[in-house]
Parts: C-alpha cells; sequence; structure tokens
C-alpha cells in the first residue's frame, strides 16, 4: 500500500490519549444490573411531568429526551468522553486509528477517479479527535491530494461539544462565524486551512461528492423495543413507578403499538430493539451516495440481527442504571448492521460489517505502530503498545467493535472509470480494510 508507506514517516501526535484503565461502550451487560444513586435529576422531573400529563413513553422517546433535549440533554452541555468522563473511544485511545480512517477515505477517493473536490462529513464527532487525526494525515499526503478540493462537515447537536471541536479542529487567529438560525450553525477554517462546518443534522449538509464517517454514532439513536408474548409482540414503555412516584419502571403496551412494522415478519428472536432513525440516516446516505458518488464508512459495537436486550447506560466509567439518575448517564443500544444493509439495499452496495480488528489489521495497523515506536521514547512506547492492545485484543475492542461501508454499485462491480480499449468492463481495486492488505 503505497499510501501507507507516505504517512508512514509522519509524526507520533503531541496529544496525549487516554490511558487505561477507562471503560468502552462496547462492553455488553444487560440493563440495570448495577446498583446506582437514585437522585431526582431536573430530566427525571421533567419525564415524570410529562408521563403523568399523557401516558408512559416509548424507550425511543425516552433516550431522545435522556440524550438530547435542547435544554437538559446529556449530550448536549457537557463532554463526556476520556478518562474525567463516562467512557472511552478508539480515536480518544490512539492516533493510530483515525490515521488509518484518513487512508481508507484517500484510498476510496484515488480508487474512483480522483475527485477534483470532496466533502469529508462526520456524523457525531465527539471531540473533534478523529476528524483531526483524519486531517492530519490529508495534510501529510498533501502532494497527493494536491489540486483537490476538500470541505469539512460536522453533524452535531451538542453545543459544549461543538465548542470542543472548534478548539481541537479550528485556526484560532480566524473567528468562527456563528448563525444559530441557519442550517450551518458555525462554520470556520481548519488549522490546515479547510473550510469547515457545523450543522445538527445530515439532511442540511450540502449535497455533492462526499465521504460519511459515523464512528459511535449510530449507538446512541433512540431504539424501541419489543418483547415477544403469548398475544404476540408487545412494545416496552416506560412509566412512573406508582410504588415510588420519583421513579421509573418498565412496562408492556397493553396492544399493538406502530412500531411494530418494524419487526420482520420470520423474526425468531424473543425481544428485538430497532432504531427508525438509523435507518431513515441509512436511506439519506444511500441516496445521497448513489446520485454523487463517494462512500460511508460507520464503525459502531453491534450484531447482524442476533441480539436481544442491549439498552445500557454508563456513568463514570461504570454500567448504570438505564432508568435511574436520567440526564447524567450516557445511554446505548448495539447496532443492527442487518437492519443498517437492509435500509441500503437497491441503492448502494454495502461490505461488512467485519469486526475492528480484522479491518484496522487490513489496512496496516501493525506496520503504522512499528513506525511510531520505533521513534518514540519508552513512557510513549507503552502507550502505544496498550492502544493498540486495547483497540485489537478480541478480548477488548478488537472483536466487539465493526466496521461497515456504504459504496455505489459501480465501485464493486466496475464502471466508474473509462474504459481502455482492451477491455471490455474495467475491473474495480479492492476496498482497503474489507480484505487482505495488499502491498504494492
Ligand atoms: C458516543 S459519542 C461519539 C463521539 C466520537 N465519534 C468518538 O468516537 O469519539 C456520540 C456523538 O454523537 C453526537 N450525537 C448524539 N446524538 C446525535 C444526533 N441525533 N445528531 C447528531 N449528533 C448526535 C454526540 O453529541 C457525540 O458527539
Amino acid at each position: 500500500m503505497r499510501v501507507l508507506a507516505r504517512v508512514g514517516v509522519g509524526p507520533l501526535c503531541s496529544a496525549a490519549r487516554a490511558v487505561i484503565p477507562c471503560f468502552w461502550r462496547g462492553k455488553y451487560f444487560s440493563s440495570g444490573r448495577e446498583p446506582a444513586e437514585n437522585q431526582v435529576t431536573p430530566m427525571l422531573r421533567h419525564l415524570v411531568y410529562k408521563i403523568k400529563a399523557t401516558g408512559p413513553i416509548t424507550v425511543a422517546e425516552y433516550m431522545k429526551e435522556v440524550l438530547t433535549n435542547p435544554a437538559k440533554g446529556y449530550y448536549v452541555y457537557r463532554d463526556m468522553l476520556g478518562e474525567k468522563g463516562d467512557f472511552i473511544t478508539s480515536p480518544e485511545i490512539s492516533q493510530i486509528f483515525g490515521e488509518l480512517l484518513g487512508i481508507w477515505f484517500i484510498s476510496e477517493w484515488m480508487a474512483t477517479g480522483k475527485n477534483a473536490a470532496f466533502q469529508l462529513v462526520e456524523l457525531g464527532p465527539g471531540r473533534g479527535t478523529l476528524s483531526g487525526d483524519i486531517l492530519r494525515v490529508f495534510s501529510q499526503l498533501g502532494s497527493v491530494l494536491k489540486n483537490c478540493d476538500i470541505s469539512i462537515h460536522l453533524v452535531e447537536v451538542s453545543e459544549k461539544l461543538s465548542e470542543i471541536q472548534a478548539l481541537t479542529l479550528t485556526e484560532e487567529k480566524v473567528p468562527l462565524e456563528r448563525n444559530p438560525g441557519s442550517p450551518a450553525y458555525m462554520k470556520g477554517v481548519t488549522k490546515s486551512g479547510i473550510p469547515i462546518s457545523w450543522y445538527r443534522h445530515l439532511q442540511d449538509v450540502p449535497k455533492g461528492y462526499s465521504f460519511y464517517l459515523a464512528h459511535e454514532f449510530f449507538d446512541v439513536l433512540p431504539v424501541h423495543k419489543f418483547q415477544k408474548t403469548p398475544q404476540g409482540w408487545r412494545e416496552v414503555f416506560i412509566d412512573v413507578d406508582p410504588q415510588a412516584s420519583d421513579k421509573l419502571r418498565f412496562v408492556l403496551a397493553p396492544c399493538v403499538t406502530p412500531a411494530e412494522v418494524f419487526i420482520q415478519s420470520d423474526e425468531t428472536r424473543d425481544h428485538v430493539e430497532v432504531c427508525p432513525e438509523a435507518g431513515v440516516i441509512i436511506q439519506e446516505l444511500s441516496q445521497r451516495i448513489a446520485l454523487t458518488g463517494g462512500a460511508a464508512l460507520i464503525a459502531d459495537y453491534g450484531h447482524d440481527g442476533t441480539k436481544t436486550d442491549t439498552f445500557r447506560g454508563f456513568c463514570g466509567h461504570k454500567l448504570h442504571d438505564v432508568l435511574i439518575a436520567p440526564g447524567t448517564a450516557d445511554l446505548t443500544a448495539d447496532v443492527d448492521f442487518s437492519y443498517l444493509r437492509r435500509m441500503a439495499e437497491g441503492k448502494v452496495a454495502s461490505l461488512g460489517p467485519i469486526k475492528q480488528q480484522t479491518f484496522l489489521k487490513n489496512m496496516g495497523i501493525d506496520v503504522r505502530l512499528k513506525v511510531l515506536a520505533d521513534k518514540s521514547d519508552e513512557p510513549s512506547r507503552q502507550q502505544l503498545l496498550q492502544g493498540y492492545d486495547m483497540l485489537m485484543n478480541p478480548k477488548k475492542m478488537g472483536e466487539r467493535f465493526h466496521f461497515f461501508a456504504l459504496l455505489p454499485h459501480q465501485r464493486l462491480h466496475g464502471g466508474s472509470h473509462p474504459m481502455n480499449a482492451c477491455q471490455s468492463k474495467p475491473s474495480p481495486s479492492p476496498v482497503a480494510g474489507f480484505g487482505e492488505l495488499a502491498w504494492r
């Protein structure tokens, strides 16, 4: 991989990454096992009032309120990532993670004919660390990307995190342009001089040849939960506990609810979680990619339509009962990649899900680790090795996290480049990461 060999000379990023032990959210436990303090939070008061006024709410509505309510939502006004927060993510663990993803996008850009311009669109960018590592790769490979007109587009609902992203990514000397009423609510210029904009919804991002990235984004989108009963599927709701008016409890709907249409007719599990919002986003991504080209890379913990109850909470690197002290803990559910694949079907091709360990190995993580470790002092070397172990170890994040890609059909089956005289059909190059690393 020529691109990888060139980025191999790049520096060790000076920003210190979180050191173990931190808790990553892919760790699976069923919800509500850990005891937690029963605190009456402003969010709990809001939910109790709402339920008393209009009746029990779906788990999806509960997740949406708790995580992204514009006034009190967990994601809206806090930095929950890293050692001092509630959980840790791969880009916060090792710079190598983002660098390899940067190479993936360049590799796809090259394989599809080196378009004169592209947008990099990240959904749920956290602290901006991942985009920062990708941008550093773009700068190091400036000679490959020269004359390509790049712009960065971040889809973020959190006011607090968008401020942190701006600090991480933008050039201080160029003032940010703020326009809360406009679809692009903030605009600036990155440290490497690339235009960058923030949006609340994917639909607001301009259409055009784009690479989309979603890392630990789909798992925070609201899920509906269903239980199979002798009477058929019944949706799980959240109600106020009749024994204690400041406590919440799960209840089953007495009859069929509209979200039941999302359950497959041949479903064999006795409990399922469905995320219609993920379906809408995948359909939007698929339409965009089919129309204007590019690709989407989605990385998250999840399953292929096999798991049942995965709804759980995290607070201070510990499991947290999802119904206790809402608004103080993160809520998450494993991503059902089989559902994402179904939502993309017919419009674009999909690859994966494949294990993080396999994807990063195929992308050349061992080579990059060696290059960085060889020129690091002992403490940094140890940190790099610990980070590698966390990302790759099958018992840690290596097998729990998966990569999944959406690509135009012609990318996999040929037809995107002009044919040469001797070929009846151009043969497409393999998609990096989803097959074994090939050295050229
Ligand atoms: C679990 S964090 C992951 C952060 C980052 N991708 C990482 O891996 O470090 C989820 C991110 O998605 C954002 N987010 C949550 N719900 C969102 C929504 N409905 N639309 C846009 N962003 C959302 C959060 O504010 C946060 O930036």
